[in-house]
């Protein structure tokens, strides 16, 4: 089968692959109909993530029509058609049952190595690195879904992909982001980075109600599709931020901060400058200048949100600022499985369109391109939906 196979950093192609087969009687093999790229695969391309191997298959958000289904699988049958949350859960464990997902006890084979940096591993996740199980991804024709029953969701024939795709990750991603900081009626809440997460992000603070939201990027074509979204856009390379967010807050600064950027953040501060130097220089895995700035510019009892993924250990953290103006820090990969009914609901009743933040389509073998696209962000791109037929 073809599948989108990393071979070191901002080296990937589609290559010819074996298909999987069932490993356990609680997998199952999805025939994948729909596959997209996310700003967390561009982490892994540019070589960020430690323990991704040459021959990996990349690739966490996913769909497509059930295959066929092992001895021990219940809740899903040959021909039904399922969104994957890239969390794996295994479904009984204590987090898993509580809803924290992302932090299953067992879906990591792999945890001592994911010990030595987190302490105590979170879930495995598809296509994101040994260290975080070495699942294989799914940006090919065919993946193994494991522990079936709780990771296969079967979605309405009514609905089009297009429109239930973003399910698997990045529409949960922006809604954890926001519910996690216990918004109250009234509320302004600050968004970093208007890309796919952030815009799902300024649509779940509206939905979660808030009152205003500022959205922050540099690139003009994102800033205005957050504008779209209904939030006010501001421009972080020639606006200054923290003059911004307080006199649009009449001086409080915003009530909940929400970091959808990541490791890879930009920024022409001197701590900015400094990050990039570090990580190029391999002492450092991330760039933090957003948290920073997040944390700075946060209303005085405000939340701190960070769904920007992060992997190492920082320095420069402002814990003095989080400390003396009493804020909540709440982070995590998504537990995608908890939101997915309520989300769906949203999308069926059009109250949320996610297949308007689709701005490219093409099929799996012209994927080396749509990567190059996505980090250059060339084009006016926004999010890449691959097509493994074609
Ligand atoms: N927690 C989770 O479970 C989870 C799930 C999905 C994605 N993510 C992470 O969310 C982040 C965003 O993902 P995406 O798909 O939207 O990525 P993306 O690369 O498309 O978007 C990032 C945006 O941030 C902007 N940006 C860079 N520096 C900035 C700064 N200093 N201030 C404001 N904006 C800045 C960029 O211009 C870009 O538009 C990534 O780190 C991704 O790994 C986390
Ligand atoms: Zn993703
Ligand atoms: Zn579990």
């Amino acid at each position: 089968m073809n599948a989108l196979v990393y071979h070191g950093p901002r080296n990937v192609r589609v290559d010819d692959v074996p298909e999987p087969t069932m490993l356990a009687p609680t997998d199952a093999i999805v025939r994948i109909t729909s596959t997209a790229i996310c700003g967390s695969d561009l982490h892994l391309y540019n070589g960020y993530i430690p323990t991704v191997k040459h021959g990996d298959i990349l690739g966490h958000e996913f769909m497509g029509v059930v295959e066929s289904v092992g001895d021990a699988v219940k809740n899903v049958r040959v021909g039904d058609r399922v969104v994957v949350p890239f969390t794996i859960a295994c479904g009984g464990c204590n987090n898993c049952k509580a809803g924290f997902t992302s932090l299953c006890d067992n879906s990591n084979p792999n945890q001592d190595t994911a010990n030595i940096v987190t302490g105590h591993s979170p879930s495995g996740l598809y296509g994101y690195s040994h260290a975080f199980g070495g699942y294989p991804g799914g940006q090919a024709q065919y993946v193994r879904v494991v522990f079936a029953d709780a990771n296969a969701f079967k979605v309405p024939d009514g609905l089009t992909d297009e429109q239930v795709l973003f399910l698997t990750d990045i529409f949960p991603t922006g809604y954890q982001a926001v519910e996690q900081c216990d918004i109250k009626p009234g509320d302004v809440v600050a968004i970093w980075g208007c890309g796919p997460v952030g815009l799902f992000a300024i649509q779940s603070a509206f939905l979660l109600g808030a009152s205003k939201v500022l959205a922050m990027d540099r690139l003009p074509d994102r800033l205005e599709r957050a504008q779209g979204f209904g939030a006010e856009p501001i421009h972080f390379e020639k606006d200054d931020v923290l003059k911004e967010l307080n006199r649009r807050t009449a001086g409080r600064g915003p009530d909940a901060v929400i970091d959808c950027v990541g490791m890879e953040a930009h920024g022409a501060t001197i701590d900015a400058m400094l990050d990039k130097v570090k990580q190029v220089a391999k002492l450092t895995l991330d760039r933090t200048h957003v948290v920073r700035q997040a944390i700075y510019t946060c209303a005085k009892g405000g939340a701190v949100s960070i769904p920007g993924v992060y992997v190492g250990f920082v320095d420069m953290f402002p814990l003095g600022s989080l400390f003396a103006k009493g804020l909540r820090l709440r982070t995590g990969q998504t537990n995608v499985h908890r939101y997915l009914p309520t989300l769906l609901d949203y999308i069926a009743s059009g109250k949320v369109k996610p297949q308007d933040i689709i701005t490219h389509r093409f099929g799996l073998t012209e994927a080396a391109d749509a990567y190059k696209m996505f980090v250059d962000k060339s084009d006016d791109v926004q999010k890449i939906v691959l097509d493994p037929a074609a």
